[in-house]
């Protein structure tokens, strides 16, 4: 199973944009960008027509936005991976069934949000985000019990691409390994490290059995 350390790009502007995907592109796969309304959370991020610079990574979306339908009609050729609220997604079949052939889905849990939520879809679904800190911004602070669903989840299963996004640096990271998470989102540690390129290795050596 893929084994994976994604860095996060929450910015305002174009050039904010582009400043932070400059400083981690050319040492990871995929970056994760987060997109904020200021209604779902209430901080903006990537809340306006953004232009991708070429990169040779993925792109994964994480949407925090109260209107999902909307986002995705008009930006979903943005990314390799759509990761789609549970808390505001009204029609998930629909989702799911329109990103068949076109790019990857999955649906996210907020710190409050069960299981249960998402349990319908899971065989349809390519991966699932489970969040670590309450959404909105770099820095919130990690809860420990949101891994509990994690637990739960690569119980029943084990082949799932799970995710988790916040709150994640060289001393949690290991017990989102032990819950079972594979991909792992980093936001401050990478972000605000001097040697972004060096914090990736720490999480990467640090993320391996
Ligand atoms: C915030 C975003 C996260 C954030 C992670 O809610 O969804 O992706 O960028 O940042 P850190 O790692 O600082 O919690
Ligand atoms: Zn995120």
């Amino acid at each position: 199973m893929t084994l994976r350390i994604t860095p996060s790009i929450i910015a305002k502007s174009q050039k904010g944009m582009e400043g932070r995907i400059n400083l981690v592109k050319d040492f990871v796969d995929v970056i994760h960008l987060d997109i904020m309304d200021g209604i779902f959370v209430s901080e903006e991020s990537l809340n306006f027509d953004f232009k991708l610079p070429k990169t040779g990574c993925q792109l994964e979306a994480h949407l925090m936005v109260d209107n999902p339908d909307k986002w995705v009609e008009r930006n979903w050729q943005k990314a390799d991976i759509v990761l789609i609220p549970i808390e505001s997604c009204e029609r998930p079949k629909e989702f799911i069934k329109f990103f068949r052939g076109k790019s990857k889905i999955g649906f996210v849990l907020n710190p409050e949000t069960p299981l249960d939520k998402i349990k319908d879809y899971l065989d349809e679904i390519n991966q699932v985000l489970i969040m670590t800190v309450n959404p909105g911004f770099y820095g919130a602070k990690f809860l420990p019990e949101t891994l509990e669903k994690v637990r739960e989840l690569r119980k029943l299963k084990p082949n799932l691409d799970i995710e988790v996004d916040g709150g994640i640096n060289p001393e949690t990271i290991k017990m989102a390994v032990d819950a079972g998470a594979n991909l792992f989102v980093s936001g401050s540690y990478i972000m605000n490290s001097s040697n972004p390129q060096e914090a990736i290795k720490v999480l990467q050596k640090l993320c391996r059995p």
